[in-house]
C-alpha cells in the first residue's frame, strides 16, 4: 500500500490503471477505522484493481460547535487496517490541498438534503456532496463504495451523480453493527459503558418496528410513533428523529410501500448518533435489513 497526499498523484495512478484497461475503487472516509469501514475495503478488493480509500476529515461538513476538533483520529492504525484490508492506496490529502484559499463552489442537493439529518445540521450535506465531488473527480471514473449506515448520505450521493453525470457507480454495502447490536460508527469511541447502553434502545426500536412489519403494519406513522415513544422512554437518550420516509427521495411517506427506511438519530452523552433499518416492500413480499454483526474489532 502507498500513502499518497497530492492530488495530481492519485490522478495519475488511477489514470494508469484505467489506461491499462483496470477498474478503480474508491471508498471515500473520514478515517478511524472500524469493521464497517473495512467492509467497503474488501468489497471494492474484490470487485477492482486498484483500491483507493480516502482519508479526509471534511472541515466543511461539520457545522459551528460540532465535533470537527474532537473528531477521533488514528492515522497509523488506520494505515496498518487499510494495508491489511488490501488497500492500494490510501489518499490522505492535507486541508488546504482540498480547500485552496479562494474556492467558492460547493455542491447543493436539492430537497434530499432538507430533512432528517439536514434538518439539525443545515450545512452538512452540502460539505458532504461538495467533498465527494471533488474526489470523484480527483479519482475519475470508478465504483464508490458507501455504507447504508448512512442512508441519507448515500441517496444524496446518487442523486448528484445522476443529476451531475459523473463516471461514478455508486455501490450501497450492509450496515455494520457491533456484537451488541450497536450500529457501527467512529463516534462510538465518544460513550461511557452507561451511555453505550442506552444507545442499545436505537437497535431495539428498529427491531421493534421490524417485527412489526412482519406481523403485517404498513402504517408509517404507527411504526414511526411507536419508534418515538421507545427512544423517548430512555432518559439518558435525546432522540433527534424518527422518520418513516421513501429510500430514494427521502420524503416522509404515510403507508410503507417499495423501498423505505426507518431513520433514527438520537445524542447520547456527547455522540450524535444514527440508525436505520431499510424496509422493501414488494408484491411478493416483505424484506427488513438492520445489516449484519462485525465479526472482527479494533483491537
Ligand atoms: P465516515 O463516517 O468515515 O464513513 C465512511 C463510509 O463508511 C461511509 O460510506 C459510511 O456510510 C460507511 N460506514 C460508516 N459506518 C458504517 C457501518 N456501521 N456500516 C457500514 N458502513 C459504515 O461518511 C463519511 O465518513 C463522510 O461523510 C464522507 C462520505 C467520507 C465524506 O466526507
Amino acid at each position: 500500500m502507498i500513502t499518497l497526499h497530492d492530488l495530481g498523484d492519485v490522478r495519475r495512478c488511477c489514470d494508469d490503471v484505467r489506461r491499462s484497461g483496470g477498474r478503480v475503487g474508491l471508498v471515500p472516509t473520514m478515517g478511524f477505522f472500524h469493521e464497517g469501514h473495512r467492509s467497503l475495503m474488501r468489497t471494492a478488493r474484490v470487485a477492482d484493481d486498484l483500491v483507493v480509500v480516502s482519508v479526509f476529515v471534511n472541515p466543511t461538513q461539520f457545522g459551528p460547535g460540532e465535533d470537527l476538533g474532537g473528531y477521533p483520529r488514528d492515522p497509523d492504525g488506520d494505515a496498518a487496517m487499510a494495508d491489511a484490508a488490501g488497500v492500494d492506496v490510501l489518499f490522505a490529502p492535507g486541508v488546504e490541498a482540498m480547500y485552496p484559499d479562494g474556492a467558492r463552489t460547493t455542491v447543493h442537493v436539492e430537497r434530499l438534503t432538507s430533512r432528517l439529518c439536514g434538518a439539525s445540521r443545515p450545512t452538512h450535506f452540502d460539505g458532504v456532496a461538495t467533498v465527494v465531488t471533488k474526489l470523484f473527480s480527483i479519482v475519475g471514473p470508478c465504483h464508490a463504495y458507501f455504507g447504508r449506515k448512512d442512508a441519507q448520505q448515500l441517496a444524496v450521493v446518487r442523486r448528484l451523480v445522476d443529476d451531475l453525470n459523473l463516471p461514478v457507480e455508486v455501490v450501497g454495502c450492509p450496515l455494520v453493527r457491533d456484537a451488541d447490536g450497536l450500529a457501527l460508527s467512529s463516534r462510538n469511541a465518544y460513550l461511557d459503558e452507561t451511555e453505550r447502553r442506552a444507545a442499545l434502545v436505537l437497535v431495539r426500536a428498529l427491531r421493534d418496528a421490524a417485527h412489526a412489519v412482519h406481523a403485517g403494519e404498513r402504517d408509517a406513522l404507527v411504526l414511526r410513533d411507536r419508534a418515538r415513544a421507545m427512544i423517548g422512554a430512555e432518559p439518558a437518550v435525546r432522540l433527534d428523529y424518527a422518520e418513516l420516509v421513501d429510500a430514494r427521495t427521502v420524503e416522509p411517506i404515510t403507508r410503507v410501500d417499495g423501498a423505505a427506511v426507518l431513520a433514527v438519530a438520537a445524542v447520547v452523552g456527547r455522540a450524535r448518533l444514527i440508525d436505520n433499518l431499510a424496509i422493501t416492500v414488494t408484491p411478493s413480499g416483505v424484506e427488513t435489513d438492520l445489516g449484519a454483526v462485525a465479526e472482527e474489532q479494533r483491537a
